[in-house]
């Protein structure tokens, strides 16, 4: 049952328009094509238990080695570069033409223990830094779509993190370093800055945020942020603000980054109830049409895609059920809705009321996506003239300019202007006196 990414279907809805007087307005934007990257983190479990390897082969195009590529696995001795396991998880991707996440490189988690035990002293750290980027990356060069080159820098509050050695040796200066290096030894593969949230505009993101801007004013090559999304539901939380999230993807797609989510899951926490399984389907709809909003947001991946292999750290031990498959891989209900954002993203938008006053044409529609719009196009066939307009809300009000039969295009916009989807077309009678 591999669910069907492709957006080719829209391109060719686009085509059939090109023929028509509707695209005068339309050509004026570019439409975003090609496949979507879905897919999920995978565990060493993958290249043993066949029914696991189905499970993810028939849900992904993209995968992330969840510890295979750490550092504490690959270099757990110093020197020596053990690339056994992730040689054969890498492997198995490349071999059902999975692209690969590769995650991570600088990181104070999955540390082996010489490196916790070394000195606080910068020149010492800046050469284990070099060793490990330099082994790993052309390692793997041509290889792996991404690096997560720099992961979890910053705490919630948006202070570097102190835990970190590299940042408790060199200073801020590690994150470009860590940057620097990568690109020296693989100047072709996308460098990613990932972490986790909060998600919204906060003095976290804006941390992030003003370093990425510090860092691509100097010239440093970062092509992409990964914001985690380990979300999670219980009593005592609100639900993500996915208004003020996409705000934040927003501009960060605006300097020219490539986004993905990288590590999304919603756990529930125990005990589990129906309530909370629909507040957690909420969360992963919200996610998918954040993700189909913005069209700088290229890769979608979860952090595991069954229970089975749920990963639950320290923090939340007293949750479930973050998966879209349960223990036994079975869809759950979960897994069904988040199919449906991208089936009703490939609809037509839906037209909640119509009404005419005079010349004056009102359209409500239905908003599935976040920070876009809408590109509508009036024409009178026989007279041959025709209006067209942009709107930023869900109300459209356009005005014929006389009376005459109109056919209406309605086409969901991203605010770059691009085609999120197909469009919707009415026609409509306009007499003055209606
Ligand atoms: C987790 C893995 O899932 C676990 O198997 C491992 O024991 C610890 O790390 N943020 C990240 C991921 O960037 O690397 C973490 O992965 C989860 C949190």
């Amino acid at each position: 049952m591999k669910p069907d990414f492709s957006t080719e279907g829209l391109d060719r809805v686009r085509s059939l328009f090109f023929g028509s007087i509707l695209c005068i307005v339309l050509l004026c934007c570019s439409a975003e094509s090609g496949s979507l990257l879905i897919g999920t983190a995978i565990n060493r479990q993958v290249l043993t238990d066949t029914s696991y390897q189905r499970l993810v082969t028939g849900f992904s195009n993209i995968v992330t080695p969840a510890y295979d590529l750490k550092f504490k696995h690959i270099q757990k001795i110093r020197g020596v570069f053990d690339f056994t396991h992730a040689d054969k998880v890498v492997a198995y991707a490349r071999d059902n033409h999975m692209a690969i996440r590769g995650h991570t490189l600088i990181w104070h988690g999955a540390l082996p223990d010489w490196v916790v035990a070394l000195p606080v002293h910068a020149d010492t750290m800046r050469r284990v830094m070099f060793e490990h980027i330099e082994g790993v990356v052309s390692h793997y060069r041509g290889n792996v779509y991404c690096w997560d080159v720099v992961n979890e820098a910053f705490d919630t509050e948006g202070n570097l993190n102190v835990k970190n050695p590299y940042f408790r040796a060199m200073g801020k200066s590690y994150i470009e370093y860590a940057f620097r290096i990568a690109d020296q030894f693989d100047s072709e593969t996308k460098l990613f800055y990932n972490d986790y949230g909060p998600y919204g505009i906060t003095k976290k993101s804006d941390a992030v945020y003003a370093t990425i801007c510090e860092l691509l004013d100097k010239g440093v090559r970062i092509d992409g942020i990964g914001f985690q999304m380990h979300l999670r539901i219980d009593e005592n939380r609100e639900m993500e603000k996915f208004t003020d999230i996409a705000r934040n993807f927003k501009r960060f797609a605006m300097l020219g980054l490539e986004i993905h989510i990288t590590e999304a899951d919603v756990s529930i926490s125990k005990p589990v109830t129906p309530e909370k399984r629909k507040l957690q389907i909420r969360a992963y709809q919200e996610m998918m049409r954040l993700f189909l909003s913005i069209p700088a947001c290229k890769a979608f991946v979860t952090w595991g895609l069954t229970d089975k292999y749920a990963w639950f750290p320290e923090s939340r031990k007293n949750y479930a059920e973050p998966s879209l498959f349960d223990s036994l891989y079975k869809p759950k209900p979960v897994y069904d809705s988040v199919m449906s954002v991208i089936e009703q993203f490939k609809k037509p938008p839906v037209i909640e009321n119509m009404s005419i006053r005079g010349k004056q044409i009102a359209f409500i529609m239905r908003t599935l996506l976040y920070e876009s719009g809408y590109a509508i196009h009036m024409a009178e066939r026989e007279k041959g003239i025709s209006v067209s307009d942009v709107v930023w809300s869900d109300t459209i009000l356009i005005e014929a300019p006389r009376n005459g039969v109109y056919e209406v295009c309605i086409w969901p916009i991203a605010y770059t202007g691009s085609f999120l989807g197909v469009p919707v077309t009415y026609t409509v009678q306009v007499k003055e006196g209606n």
